[in-house]
């Protein structure tokens, strides 16, 4: 039986990579819709990027809802020193082919949620603005959560900050909202993220299938990432979500309380893992800690394969 999930996201090149490994499978998931949010470049953007992706894998008759424009409290920071300045710069992608479904994205988000017997699962790939909008809008909400598997936070060091990773210090406020919500929630921090690491002869693959997926997918992992912090290779972060969704058995982690640092300041958005329960506060999150990268990208190749 295939689960049904919502991607909310802010594309950006691993949020396209992790948006066509879903379509590409339609077999074990259900996508529902995709909600974009403002987090690597503007939502204006990320909306049309949402689209653009999908247009790629031939699923223009995905829904697409434009969300939040900006945090819940703090100013919006952006990403275009690392994505580019439309955000997928690399992807060789044509404007869409639409525009997006009329409606907020949190309101779709609530309403997919009410009328699902069965329960969603959310995949943010983003700030987590939409979703704690949502889960304060409509707390009743809540029980037809069947689990949310994240991208964000980091068991170590951050990315944007020393402290902090993106999503996480992007809407702190929404993230300590969202940990604190009460459903299961799996987190794909930067502790995994940076060991997903696709090889070059992975990455060369993509090129080789003859596909307008795999020549897209191809241009954003090479191209030039003045921003990147040296990573060897191009980081996965957002796919890894999608994966984790397939192929539980390529990753492992431990339940943990997690608390995400909300005062402004050089801490803010850091995620405090209590990795070895010291806290002795009942665990939040699964969080995520190992992934057989070379497995992964071998599936994640044998996926993409079948876009058009
Ligand atoms: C996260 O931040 C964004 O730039 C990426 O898309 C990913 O979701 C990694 O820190
Ligand atoms: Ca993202």
């Amino acid at each position: 039986m295939s689960e049904t999930i919502i991607i909310d996201t802010d594309p950006g090149q691993d949020d396209a990579v992790a948006i066509l490994l879903a379509v590409a499978a339609c077999e074990q998931l259900a996508l529902a819709c995709v909600t974009t949010v403002a987090g690597n470049v503007p939502v204006a953007q990320t909306t049309a990027n949402a689209l653009r992706v999908l247009d790629l894998a031939g699923r223009a008759d995905i829904p697409v809802y434009r969300g939040a424009e900006r945090p819940l409290i703090v100013a919006l920071e952006t990403a275009e020193f690392v994505c580019g300045p439309d955000g997928l710069d690399g992807s060789g992608l044509p404007p869409p082919s639409r525009e997006a479904d009329a409606g907020h994205a949190v309101d779709a988000i609530i309403r997919r949620l009410r009328a699902a017997a069965d329960g969603l699962t959310l995949c943010p790939l983003g700030p987590l603005t939409n979703l704690a909008l949502a889960f304060r809008l409509a707390p009743d909400i809540l029980p037809k959560i069947r689990r949310i598997v994240l991208m964000g936070g980091a068991i170590g060091l951050g990315n944007i900050t020393p402290a902090a990773e993106f999503n996480m210090h992007v809407d702190p406020h929404a993230a300590a909202i969202v940990f604190d919500c009460g459903r299961p929630i799996i987190m794909m921090g930067l502790g995994v993220t940076l060991k997903a690491i696709a090889t070059h002869e992975q990455i060369a693959g993509f090129a080789t299938l003859g596909t307008a997926a795999g020549r897209s997918i191809h241009g954003m992992l090479t191209r030039p990432r003045p921003g990147s912090l040296g990573t060897v290779g191009h980081p996965m972060h957002d796919p890894c979500v999608i994966a984790y969704l397939l192929w539980p058995e390529l990753f492992s982690g431990r339940d943990c309380h997690v608390a995400i640092a909300t005062e402004d300041g050089p801490m803010r958005g850091r995620t405090t893992i209590d990795w070895n329960g010291r806290l002795k506060r009942p665990a939040n999150a699964h969080v995520i800690a190992e992934v057989e990268a070379h497995e992964l990208f071998e599936r994640v190749t044998r996926l993409i394969a079948t876009l058009p």
